[in-house]
């Protein structure tokens, strides 16, 4: 068998959370003990924590290096389909709905080399961040994508806020700051059909900084990005925890999310209210004060003594200017 594959093959039977005897695994595998002994220090060389020695081994749940199978076993959804290096989590989740991949799907990446940002930008995805997206099948309108965004900025806080314990806020429409840095944004991208006009399918991309990168943020966002951990090197259970908070929430939203279910906890936690803003309408910058949220999810701002409901778009807090 290629060294490769026993080091695979060896990687799904340690993920388990239980430690497997060295002579199971090579009886499994139909190799001697020693290849098994081989693969493992291999696997180690090549940044995996592996626990065990003499009574067998097993992958840490402490272990920093994300990996398919560590990742398939421990994430709660049907269809996983990960990898180390991709362009665009979304481009991927889009490819496998036009092949007829079922709702829910998820694709879930270490690094992006294109990844994808609102507004047509890219989204900064190196080594240390959390980069994923969902496919979904809603049988709704187009308007629907500023429901699912909204739900998933809500479910993305909350799993934020429980895996660290930091309260996390969400600025409209859909950017996470924990303590007045930008550490979450969602991409909701809708597909429609164009002889009906209806929406095909969407898919719901999801950037998380878990780590802070080895080389620090790059010069356009230093001042706005922040991470969870201030370590590079977070355990892969805290990523995973993350997928499986937010998946749960998400759900739960999503089985009634043409009623908007989310929309109070969105309120409370939206970071714009009473601040001074500016934001691009024709070709000209605004200025306005945010009044709140509607029940839509649209922003109201205030401007010139009227209320205004904005429902796409993006605005800028002047104070951070
Ligand atoms: C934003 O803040 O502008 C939205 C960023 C969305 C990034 C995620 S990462 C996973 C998925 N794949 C992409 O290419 N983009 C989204």
């Amino acid at each position: 068998m290629r060294k490769s594959l026993i080091k695979d093959d060896i990687l799904k039977e340690i993920c388990k959370g239980k430690i497997v005897s060295g002579g199971l695994l090579a009886s499994k595998l139909g190799v001697s003990r020693t290849a098994v002994w081989k693969a493992v220090n291999a696997l180690r060389a090549e940044g995996y924590f592996i626990s065990g020695e003499v009574g067998g081994y097993m992958l840490s749940p402490y272990n920093t290096r994300l990996c398919a199978e560590q990742a398939s076993a421990a994430i709660e959804a049907e269809n996983i389909i990960f990898k180390n290096e991709t362009g665009s989590t979304n481009e991927d989740v889009k490819a496998l709905a036009e092949a007829g991949e079922k709702e829910f799907t998820l694709c879930i990446s270490c690094r992006q080399t294109g990844g994808k940002g609102r507004l047509g930008r890219v989204f900064y995805s190196p080594d240390g961040g959390l980069y994923f997206s969902l496919l979904l099948r809603p049988r709704l309108s187009a308007q629907t994508s500023l429901k699912i965004t909204t739900a998933a900025a809500v479910s993305m806080a909350k799993a934020i806020e429980s895996v660290t314990k930091q309260k996390a806020k969400i600025k409209w429409v859909n950017d996470i700051f924990i303590k007045g840095k930008k550490v979450c944004g969602i991409l909701t991208e809708g597909v429609f059909d164009v002889e009906s006009g209806g929406l095909k399918y969407a898919v719901l991309g999801v950037g998380v900084n878990v780590a802070t990168p080895k080389d620090g943020f790059p010069a356009e966002i230093e001042n706005t990005a922040g991470a969870l951990f201030e370590t590079s090197t977070p355990p892969s259970l805290l990523y995973f925890a993350i997928v499986n908070e937010f998946l749960k929430e998400f759900r739960a939203y999503y089985e009634n999310i043409d009623l908007m279910p989310h929309i109070s906890e969105y309120r409370g936690r939206s970071l714009l209210d009473g601040k001074c803003v500016t934001y691009q309408k024709d070709g000209k910058t605004h200025k306005a004060t945010v009044c709140g949220i509607g029940d839509e999810a649209e922003l109201i701002v205030e401007e010139n003594g009227k209320r205004i409901p904005l429902s796409s778009g993006e605005v800028r807090i002047t104070d951070y200017e």
